[in-house]
């Protein structure tokens, strides 16, 4: 069973944002079923990387939209990035060193800070960049 589903209600009226957002949970969820059965510390390990890898590359192309739109609520958004990012990267950094028990603790933690996130923080942007015609 998936521990994350992306529905239309998380849509931020952005397709590409949309599509983004999706991949993440896809990302998360491959990492959920992956610990379920009990696959191999390094399988899991590469798909903890792909994840941070992918959480950089969504989060620096939302902030370009949103520079591009002139966000002005971008500076307190990028911090909310900065922050979740280094929680991943402190997640990643500690299963590297051998605490395997993190990764569970990090997929909880992603899915409820995404999908708020999504809702709260990244909707707000969906009105102004459409508007701009920035996609
Ligand atoms: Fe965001
Ligand atoms: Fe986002």
């Amino acid at each position: 069973m998936a521990l994350v589903v992306w529905s239309d209600k998380l849509s931020v009226g952005i397709k590409s944002i949309d599509e983004q957002h999706s991949i993440l949970f896809n990302s998360i969820n491959e990492l959920h079923a992956a610990m379920m059965k009990g696959q191999a510390r390094t399988i899991i390990g590469g798909l903890l990387h792909t994840l941070l890898e992918y959480t950089h590359f969504h989060f620096a192309a939302e902030e370009a939209m949103m520079a591009k739109a002139n966000y002005p609520q971008l500076p307190t958004h990028r911090i909310k990035h900065r922050e979740l990012t280094k929680k991943v990267e402190d997640f990643v950094a500690r299963f590297d060193r051998g605490d395997t028990t993190v990764s569970n603790q990090l997929l909880t933690f992603l899915s409820d800070w995404l999908a708020n996130h999504i809702q709260g923080t990244d909707k707000e942007y969906g009105p102004l960049l459409n508007e701009q015609g920035v996609r």
